[in-house]
C-alpha cells in the first residue's frame, strides 16, 4: 500500500523523526524557581508513551526575568539541567527525539499562573519583576510598562539565548526551538505594534533581534542539531505583522541557520490578538503552506489539529512538513496510535511503547 504521509520519517540534519506528529510546546506552570518537578515527569511520561514523532518542551526561560509566570521552567542556570535531563531520558527511553523551546517573555512577564488567576502581578507582589521590551509600551491595561532595552541589554539577551542553547545540548536535547511568537520578547521586536524604535533594532530593522538570536543559537548548537523557530505569522490586528512580513522573516531566518518555521499566530495584543483568524480545525495550516512555498524552508503547522485524517492531509498536501498537536494530546495521549489505526497503518503495534507490539507480532501471538 502507498505510504501514509503522516507516518513517513523526516530527517533534519542529525535527527530522524519517525513520523510527523510533534507535541506542541505547552507551559505547565508547575516549575519551582525554574526547576522541573514531579508533574513534568508525569506529564512527559504520559506523552512519551504515545508513539510521537517528536516532542517539544514548554517555553523555558533563558533568564529569570524571561519567565511568563513564577511557575515557568528555566534554563538560565546549570543547576536546572539535571531536572531537564530526566525529561530527555523519559523520551529517549521510547525513541522519541525531544526539543526545548527557548523563550523570553519580554513585556508579558510577571503574570500569575493560571492556577492563581493568570492576571499580571502587582508591582508590590513579592513575586513581581520588571519586564523588558523594545519600547516602553505596556501589553495592555493592567500590565506593567516594560523597560526598553538599550544596546547592551539587547546583546545580553542574545548571549542568554546562546548560553541556554549550550545548556540544552548539555542536557541531551536533540533539537531546540526559539520562541519568536505570541507577543513575547522576540515577537515584540518583530511586530510594529510593540516596536516603536527608530534605531538599528526598529523600523526596517525589526527582524534583527530574531535573526541575530537565530545566528547565535545556530553557532552554539553546531551543524547537527535541528533548529526550529516559532513565529506569529500574523498579528491579527490592523497595522500588525502580515504574511508578506512573515515570508521575509522566514527567508532571513533560514539564512541565519533555522531549519523549520513553526507557524503560529497572534499574541502581540491582549487578550489573544488573533481576532480575525477564526479558529477552526487546521486553521493555521495555510500559513505554514505559504511559508514553506514562498520562503523555501520546512514548516510546522499547528492549531486545532484534532484527528489523524486532518493531520495526514496537511502533510500529504504539502502544507507542512510536521504537525504540532497541543490540546488534543493533553486530552488523548494515544492520538498517534488512534491515527495509525484510522489511517490503515499496516503495522500500528510497532508504535507501542518499547516496541512491545512488534515483539508480539514476531511471536505471532
Ligand atoms: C496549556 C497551554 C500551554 C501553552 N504553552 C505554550 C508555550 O509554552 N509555547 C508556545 O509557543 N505555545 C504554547 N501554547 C500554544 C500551543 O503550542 C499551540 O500552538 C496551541 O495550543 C494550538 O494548538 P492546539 O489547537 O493543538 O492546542 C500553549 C497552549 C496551551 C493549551
Amino acid at each position: 500500500m502507498a505510504d501514509i504521509a503522516l507516518f513517513t520519517p523526516l530527517t533534519i540534519r542529525g535527527v530522524t523523526f519517525r513520523n510527523r506528529v510533534m507535541l506542541a510546546p505547552m507551559c505547565q506552570y508547575r516549575a519551582v524557581a525554574g526547576h522541573a518537578q514531579r508533574w513534568h515527569r508525569s506529564h512527559h511520561g504520559r506523552m512519551a508513551l504515545g508513539g510521537l514523532g517528536g516532542a517539544l518542551l514548554e517555553a523555558t526561560a533563558v533568564a529569570p526575568e524571561g519567565r511568563i509566570t513564577p511557575g515557568c521552567l528555566g534554563i538560565w542556570d546549570d543547576a536546572q539541567l539535571p531536572g531537564l535531563s530526566e525529561l530527555v531520558a523519559i523520551y529517549h527511553d521510547e525513541g522519541v527525539p525531544v526539543g526545548i523551546q527557548l523563550a523570553h517573555a519580554g513585556r508579558k512577564a510577571a503574570a500569575a499562573t493560571p492556577f492563581a488567576g493568570a492576571q499580571p502581578l502587582a508591582p508590590d507582589d513579592p513575586d513581581w519583576w520588571q519586564g523588558l521590551a523594545p519600547s516602553a509600551i505596556a501589553f495592555g491595561p493592567g500590565w506593567q510598562t516594560p523597560r526598553a532595552l538599550d544596546r547592551d541589554g539587547i546583546m545580553a539577551v542574545i548571549g542568554q539565548f546562546a548560553a541556554a542553547a549550550r545548556r540544552a545540548m548539555a542536557a541531551g536535547f536533540d533539537f531546540v526551538e526559539i520562541h519568536g511568537a505570541h507577543g513575547y520578547l522576540i515577537n515584540s521586536f518583530t511586530s510594529p505594534i510593540s516596536n516603536a524604535r527608530s534605531d538599528a533594532w526598529g523600523g526596517g530593522n525589526r527582524f534583527r533581534l530574531a535573526v541575530e538570536i537565530t545566528r547565535a543559537v545556530r553557532a552554539a548548537v553546531g551543524e547537527d542539531m535541528p533548529l526550529f523557530f516559532r513565529t506569529s505569522c500574523v498579528d491579527g490586528v490592523d497595522g500588525g505583522i502580515t504574511m508578506a512580513d512573515t515570508v521575509a522573516l522566514a527567508s532571513a531566518l533560514k539564512e541565519a541557520g533555522a531549519d523549520v518555521i513553526d507557524c503560529s499566530t497572534g499574541g502581540v495584543l491582549g487578550p489573544s490578538g488573533v481576532a480575525h483568524v477564526a479558529p477552526a480545525p487546521g486553521y493555521l495550516a495555510p500559513f505554514a503552506q505559504q511559508v514553506r512555498r514562498e520562503a523555501g524552508i520546512a514548516s510546522m503547522a499547528v492549531g486545532l489539529i484534532m484527528d489523524g485524517a486532518l493531520a495526514n492531509r496537511i502533510i500529504a498536501d504539502g502544507q507542512a512538513d510536521l504537525v504540532a498537536v497541543g490540546r488534543q494530546l493533553l486530552a488523548d495521549p494515544a492520538f498517534v496510535h488512534r491515527a495509525a489505526h484510522e489511517l490503515g497503518h499496516p503495522n500500528p503495534h510497532r508504535l507501542l511503547p518499547q516496541g512491545l507490539g512488534f515483539w508480539l507480532e514476531r511471536r505471532r501471538v
